[in-house]
């Protein structure tokens, strides 16, 4: 039996005798008993992915709060919940999502531009631990609803540091020209109005520069601002008990090299210390780093479609169930489910069956491969079945969580009745 080292960026994901594996268990088995495309996601490395940021604050007073947003099955937060995480919900739907997967409501934060006055009341009644508010509007109305029901919201107000990511312009956030957060200048204002309600209890400040980051700077520029921000609000006598730093640690799409969560966090945590901070509870919000490079997609090859200008490999996997490229012109790896040696390659650009010319996986892509072959479709962990579509009313694809020997269907296959089933045709 050749065992070969795990593939780049996917310390969980190997060959043996050529066919690709997530832990112990063989993609191509499961494809035939699953059926394609199929998501498989390895939980440990889900678990040593949290870890990285668990050694990184250690011995600190923290939260890790998993974005979910990045990938929000059941079977996926459940394997952070008992491993004790937090998580960073955006939505009404979300909360209900990580509740049902045994989340402890105390360590809850809720962020994002539009929150409803309904999910308010109902993050208030569950008692989450934070509210990420962003904008003075919103507290407003927060101050408003949880007069309503008698409490006082706990807040956090994310403020915009305007610092580059330098990442894809679609998922960076912490920029003067974004909807996201409020203006570094009127930060203590709107701190000042918050302290005032009387429905608000201040206990925090937060930031969130962007996604697929992979270089340290923006990061410590951006605790460089808050820090300012920090001074200046304590100053003004509203003490802030926690600091939270977001999200957007990035991952090894292609030879991509982010710091490690460890290191990151070494690092900044002597910024914070310099300054006097390092006794803070530091929350995070890691989404992608988390998950992204725990997943893969497998995809049946269709059709080779051989032309004078380009060849294409049409998969039974489209858009609709991996966004990424379509959206950000992303780059996810492609493998072959098993590899053959003895044939001969051509290039390809794979794509879906899913009437749009940007319907797209990867371009140019140099492969073995014939009619029936599987591929694995890399780094498809995060924001990629979480954003899935019914386009085209395809179906959405089936998820398997592996932990060692053992997969387990985490979410069967949606049929064309669960499509259906919300809608009518009389009149
Ligand atoms: N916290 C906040 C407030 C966020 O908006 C996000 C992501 C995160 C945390 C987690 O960021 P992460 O650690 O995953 O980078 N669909 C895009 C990414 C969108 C990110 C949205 N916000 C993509 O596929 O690249």
């Amino acid at each position: 039996m050749n065992v070969e080292a795990a593939l780049p960026g996917h310390p969980q994901i190997h060959r043996v005798d050529g066919a690709l594996h997530v832990e112990s268990v063989p993609l191509a088995p499961l494809a035939q008993s699953h059926g394609t495309p199929l998501f498989v996601y390895s939980k440990a490395w889900m678990l040593e992915a949290l870890a990285s940021y668990q050694r990184g604050l250690a011995g600190r007073d923290y939260l890790i709060c998993y974005a979910m947003k990045a990938n929000s099955s059941l079977g996926v937060l459940k394997v952070f919940a008992e491993a004790g995480c937090g998580f960073d919900i955006v939505s009404g739907g979300e909360l209900a999502r990580v509740l049902a997967a045994g989340a402890d409501p105390a360590k809850i934060i809720f962020s994002g531009v539009g929150k409803t006055r309904a999910e308010m009341r109902r993050a208030l009644e569950v008692g989450i631990a934070c509210f990420n508010v962003e904008s003075a509007a919103e507290i407003d109305v927060l101050n408003e609803v949880a007069l309503q029901v008698d409490q006082r919201a706990p807040i956090s107000v994310r403020i915009n540091p305007n610092v580059d990511p330098k990442t894809h312009p679609y998922i960076s956030t912490g920029l003067k020209a974004s909807k996201f957060g409020v203006a570094h200048d009127e930060a203590l204002a709107v701190y000042r109005r918050a302290a005032a309600l009387p429905g608000l209890q201040v206990v925090g400040i937060d930031c969130h520069i962007g996604s697929q980051i992979t270089d340290a700077a923006p990061y410590a520029e951006a605790v460089e601002r808050v820090l300012d921000l920090v001074e200046t609000i304590e100053a003004a006598g509203i003490r802030l008990h926690h600091l939270d730093f977001g999200g957007g640690l990035g991952i090894d799409y292609r030879g991509d090299v982010p710091p490690a969560a460890d290191a990151l966090w070494a690092r900044l945590l002597e910024q914070l210390d310099a300054r006097g901070f390092g006794d803070r509870r530091i929350v995070v919000e890691p989404g992608r780093s988390l998950v992204g490079n725990a997943g893969v997609c497998v995809t049946e090859v269709l059709y080779l479609k051989p032309g004078e200008e380009k060849n294409f490999c049409i998969v039974d996997a489209a858009m609709n169930d991996l966004p990424r490229p379509a959206m950000y012109q992303a780059f996810h790896r492609i493998e072959p489910v098993q590899q053959q040696a003895d044939r001969a390659g051509a290039t390809y650009d794979v794509v879906g069956p899913v009437c749009e010319s940007g319907d797209w996986l990867g371009r140019d892509r140099l492969l073995a491969v014939k009619a029936g072959d599987l591929l694995a479709v890399m780094s498809s962990g995060a924001y990629s079945m979480a954003m899935a579509s019914n386009y085209n009313t395809r179906g959405r694809a089936a998820e398997v969580l592996v932990d060692g020997a053992e997969a387990r269907l985490i979410r069967r296959r949606e049929t064309i009745d669960d499509q259906l089933r919300l809608e009518s045709a009389s009149a």
